[in-house]
């Protein structure tokens, strides 16, 4: 008999499971299984489609990761046109729409409309057949777009197969693609983090991300879609209003904007409008308005409609998230990490509803990217919760007096030096402990697992000790006391006299912890443990200039840097003898004298892909007195081989020279001790 994992009826089964769920999580919020348990189901169903390849549909749940790229896009000609919706921009205007509707219905009494959001994304219409989906087209001119099928297969909140019953043959679906604000603001993040173009707006970024020749990128946006409206509809339901067959996409998997109401003639339009402008701010996308559409098909069918058309909707506008005004001046901000924000002063202007001030400009490049100046007039975008923007300069209108933006030197909240990371595009300040605006990431950091260990001294009540100005550096916690601390908000006498405890216990701890602790630049927890065996002791580490610490395996010239920076602070060096005087000790620790280290005078050859670059793993060995060759022989002490090595490692084998992977050369550099 067969087991039931290799019966290819259980592909089916799965993926009727697996879009059910889908639509529970995307479409409905409301998950009915653990992740783990969805994840179970998908892994089932790939096994399966892997031994059973010829099953394989592409509108299984599979095929949705992305598709491989196009060279471009095949036209699609839409069955039923793509229309455009007449604008409204006053009460008077809705006015006139809604007398006309009636006038030519020759209604009396008020007329039912659906109300609904109109979202700031891009078009798309979807194409069912037989429940399954088989094609997805922008809407280009609105009689031709272009076959994106592939991009849309990537949208989870898209169903590959209606659900439930009773769906037309033909079934063409209309709605709206759009990216979360949430999944813009992580989008250009990445943008900005990598030195790529950031978009200007989540509308952008939407037909962006859709009009992606390779669906591998579309399936890493976080798109999403509203359905709105129908297109081409065969043998089958499309309901005798609007409301009702947006209820019947719903009930089919669809998914629909749950702002969807029934509103009853100007007023109730009116209210509507009103509410959405309110709420606007609040929903994880951009809308630009509101649409009023007849709600009875019936009467739909009688109005008709008028060049490109209905006669019987009407978009609402609301005022725009975009405005001109002048750049004042431009300030720097130290965050939370001592990145150094660039922030525009504005001449105040109204954007959407609020007034706005300042501006953020992200970066020195981007100020430099988009040649933003001193005295230029700028656009400026406030959208929901996002901190505004400048989007980009008005070049006509620059004047000859404009100037250029010039990061300072020093940090406008502490006064330390700012030092540039080139490869990261940032600017931080190396007040580290000492800059308010740090000290609260820095105390976090120093009580952390592998530095100070201090238990109990979580992030909120590291928080509330900053804010509350009990702490303004890592030495003032060994100041506390059991009265100020039961003070504190969710404190009891009890985890007070505990944590003064974990305090106590902390002071006894290793070189190599209280230099990690510091929070220096680029000191992870092994260059730390790596300058205590080399130096010893503080004063040593103190006091060493930028070529003995590139010295150290594991430093090279930027965190060398980093480190001869942080002790030319006098604030540190303040910060560091109140902790030493508060009691906190370290055994001494044996330091590794060059010519004794094991790799002292020992050859090495280096090959396949190790995780470092060669340069810096070479310059480490030599500093301990190793030397570095290009090819293996008898005289080879150590061969270090990375994944995918060749016929170095053969030749090593053949000769029987030892051969270590990257981890163990690292021990031995580190230890000093041999494997
Ligand atoms: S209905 C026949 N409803 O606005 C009517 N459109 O200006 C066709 N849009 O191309 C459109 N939200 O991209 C409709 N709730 C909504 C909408 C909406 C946004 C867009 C759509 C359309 C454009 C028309």
């Amino acid at each position: 008999m067969r087991n039931s994992q290799d019966d290819p009826s259980r592909i089916e089964q799965l993926r009727g499971e697996i879009e059910r769920h889908n639509h529970q999580y995307y479409v409905l919020d409301d998950p009915l299984i653990p992740d783990s348990e969805y994840d179970r189901l998908m892994r089932e169903l790939l096994e399966l489609e892997a031994r059973h390849p010829e099953l394989v549909s592409p509108d299984s749940p599979t095929q949705r990761v992305g598709a491989e790229p196009l060279a471009q896009f095949d036209e699609v000609r839409h069955a039923v046109p793509m229309l455009s919706l007449a604008n409204g921009f006053s009460e008077q205007e809705l006015s006139d729409f809604d007398r006309r509707v009636r006038e030519r219905l020759e209604h009396e009494g008020e007329i039912t409309y659906a109300a609904e959001p109109k979202l700031d994304g891009l078009a798309v219409s979807l194409r069912y057949e037989k429940g399954r989906l088989v094609q997805a087209a922008t809407r280009g001119d609105g009689a031709r777009g272009e076959d994106v099928t592939s991009n849309v297969r990537t949208l989870p909140s898209v169903p590959l197969r209606l659900l439930g019953e009773g769906w037309p043959e033909v079934l063409e679906v209309r709605g709206e693609v759009y990216l979360p604000r949430s999944g813009f603001e992580r989008l250009n993040e990445k943008a900005r983090r990598l030195g790529e173009k950031a978009f200007a707006n989540p509308r952008n970024a939407a037909a962006g991300s859709l009009r992606q020749l390779d669906p591998r990128i579309t399936a890493e946006r976080p798109l999403d879609m509203f359905c709105y409206g129908l297109g081409e509809v065969e043998d089958g339901p499309q309901g005798a209003s609007h409301i009702e067959s947006i209820g019947l996409l719903a009930g089919w998997g669809l998914r629909t904007s749950p702002e969807l109401r029934s509103v009853k003639g100007v007023q109730g339009c009116l209210d509507y409008y009103k509410d959405m402008e309110e709420r606007r701010q609040q929903l994880d996308y951009d809308i630009d308005g509101v649409v009023f559409k007849v709600d009875r098909r019936d009467q739909q069918e009688a109005l008709g409609y008028v060049s490109r058309a209905p006669r019987w909707a009407i978009a609402m506008k609301f005022p725009a998230e975009e405005e001109m005004t002048r750049l004042l001046d431009i300030d720097v901000q130290v965050g939370r990490t001592g990145v150094i924000t660039p922030v525009a002063r504005l001449e105040p202007v109204g954007v959407a509803g609020v007034t706005v001030t300042n501006a953020t400009l992200h970066n020195e490049d981007e100020v430099r990217r988009k040649d933003i100046r001193i005295g230029d007039t700028v656009i400026v975008r406030r959208a929901g919760d996002v901190i505004p923007q400048v989007v980009r300069v008005v070049p006509g209108l620059r004047p000859a007096d404009a100037t250029e933006f010039i990061m300072p030197s020093t940090c406008p909240e502490c006064g330390s030096e700012l030092i540039r990371d080139g490869d990261k595009k940032v600017t931080r300040c190396s007040g580290g402990l000492y800059c308010p605006a740090q000290r609260k990431e820095a105390v976090k950091h120093f009580a952390s697992r592998l530095a100070m260990d201090i238990e109990g001294l979580g992030d909120k009540l590291v928080d509330q000790l900053i804010s509350k100005d009990l702490v303004h550096s890592p030495a003032d916690l060994y100041r506390l006391d059991a009265d100020t601390l039961s003070g504190l908000e969710r404190m009891a006498e009890k985890s007070a006299g505990n944590l003064l405890k974990a305090l106590e216990k902390s002071k006894e701890t290793s070189l190599a912890r209280f230099i990690y602790a510091l929070g220096i630049r680029e000191v992870g927890e092994a260059t730390a443990r790596s300058l205590s065996l080399h130096f010893g002791d503080l004063e040593a580490l103190e006091s060493a200039d930028r070529e003995t610490l590139q010295s150290v395996p594991d430093v090279g010239p930027v965190v060398a840097m980093h480190i001869h920076t942080f002790f030319r602070q006098a604030h540190n060096l303040q910060v560091i003898n109140d902790l030493l005087e508060s009691g906190i000790h370290w055994p001494a620790v044996e330091t590794t004298p060059l010519s004794m280290h094991p790799l002292a005078g020992k050859t090495l050859v280096l090959t396949g892909a190790l995780s470092r670059p060669r340069a810096q793993i070479k310059e480490a060995l030599q500093a301990l007195g190793a030397k570095v060759v290009g090819s293996v022989s008898a005289r080879t002490d150590y061969v270090v081989a990375g994944s995918e090595a060749g016929s170095k490692l053969e030749k090593a084998r053949r000769l029987n020279i030892d051969v270590l992977n990257e981890a163990q050369l690292d021990t031995m550099i580190l230890s000093g001790k041999d494997q």
